[in-house]
């Protein structure tokens, strides 16, 4: 499966995630033996340019028609955006501060004149999600289907949206729940209490559900979240969780009754 992922940052603008591999546990996690980092990079290459060849196909029309809703959804979020954050900075020159600086992404080739099929449309920024991954001790089961996870946290605010595309059909993929976590600015993860994230005498970090969410792809394998930009912790570089379930349940409470060790999910970060 493969995971097309745009995420737009009020402030830095523009935020393109290229694949991510797992370089480091978090505390309590063993990290990946040489041979696991071998086999995820050989199947990554493998999907990748399983993936590829959906472009030109006869299989790639539906795949086609979905990568132009997608430019155009994304197209009208960041104009949206755009027009949101130059009125927040009605007081500096939003064009030359912000649109011409570059921000994080180490993409030569966009510049703010880029067309946005060239920036939402690159098959190469696609990450590859592997059949199974450790999950992590920080991931929470039964979170809620919403698609705004801020919860009242201050940050940069994220805007994510990810189409899903199965390699092997080159279709998009509906109805599959799209789960992700992320720590809040100074790196602590909500509803988790444990050495190395925040503070461990604070046991009312339990009841907090920030940054943490579940939404359903529509027809395009499309799906988006608001979140805030994940803050640094030891040990990582900023990452957000991924967890795709695959014929998962939606119990009438808005959560899922397929968790993360029932029916088949894809786990990535
Ligand atoms: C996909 O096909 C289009 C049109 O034929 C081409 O311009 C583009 O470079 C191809 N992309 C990839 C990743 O092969
Ligand atoms: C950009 O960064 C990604 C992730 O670190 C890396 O895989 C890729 O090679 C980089 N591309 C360039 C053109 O430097
Ligand atoms: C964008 O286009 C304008 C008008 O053609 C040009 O003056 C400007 O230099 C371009 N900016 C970049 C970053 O390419
Ligand atoms: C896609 O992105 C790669 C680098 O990530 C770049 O070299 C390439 O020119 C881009 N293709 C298009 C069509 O924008
Ligand atoms: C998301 O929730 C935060 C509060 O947690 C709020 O400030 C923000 O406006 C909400 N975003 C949208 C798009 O409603
Ligand atoms: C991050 O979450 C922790 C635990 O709830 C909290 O103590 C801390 O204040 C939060 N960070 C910010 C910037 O609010
Ligand atoms: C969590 O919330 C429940 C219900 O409001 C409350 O009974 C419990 O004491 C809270 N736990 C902590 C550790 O704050
Ligand atoms: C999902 O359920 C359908 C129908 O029961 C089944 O054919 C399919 O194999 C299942 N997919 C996965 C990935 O479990
Ligand atoms: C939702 O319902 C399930 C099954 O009854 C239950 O286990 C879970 O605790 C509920 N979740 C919430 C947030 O109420």
């Amino acid at each position: 499966m493969i995971f097309d992922f745009a995420g737009l940052a009020q402030g830095l603008l523009l935020a393109l995630f290229a694949t991510a591999t797992v370089v480091s546990a978090h505390p309590g996690e063993a990290p990946p033996t040489p041979r696991e980092i071998a086999a995820g990079k050989l199947y990554r290459r493998s999907a990748q340019t399983q993936y590829n060849r959906c472009n030109g196909s006869h299989q790639s029309l539906q795949r086609r028609h979905a990568v132009n809703t997608q430019v155009h959804r994304r197209q009208k979020l960041l104009e949206q955006l755009r027009a949101h954050a130059t009125r927040r900075r009605s007081g500096s020159d939003y064009a030359s501060d912000v649109l011409e600086t570059s921000h994080v992404s180490n993409r030569t080739d966009i510049t703010s004149n880029s067309t946005t099929s060239a920036v939402f449309a690159n098959s190469t920024d696609a990450c590859v999600l592997q059949p199974e991954v450790t999950i992590g001790p920080y991931w929470v089961s039964g979170e809620l289907l919403r698609s705004n996870l801020t919860d009242e946290q201050p940050g940069v605010p994220l805007y994510l949206d990810a189409q899903f595309v199965d390699i092997n059909t080159c279709d998009p993929v509906p109805d599959l729940y799209w789960e992700i976590w992320n720590c809040n600015s100074t790196g602590v993860y909500s509803g988790v209490v444990a050495s190395g994230n925040g503070n461990v005498e604070d046991e009312s970090n339990l009841n907090t559900t920030f940054l943490r969410g579940v939404q359903r792809t529509d027809e395009n394998g499309a799906a988006q979240f608001q979140t805030i930009f994940p803050g640094h912790y030891t040990g990582r570089a900023h990452h957000i969780h991924v967890v795709a379930h695959i014929n998962a349940t939606l119990l009438s409470n808005n959560t899922l009754a397929n968790s993360a060790d029932t029916g088949a999910v894809h786990i990535g970060q």
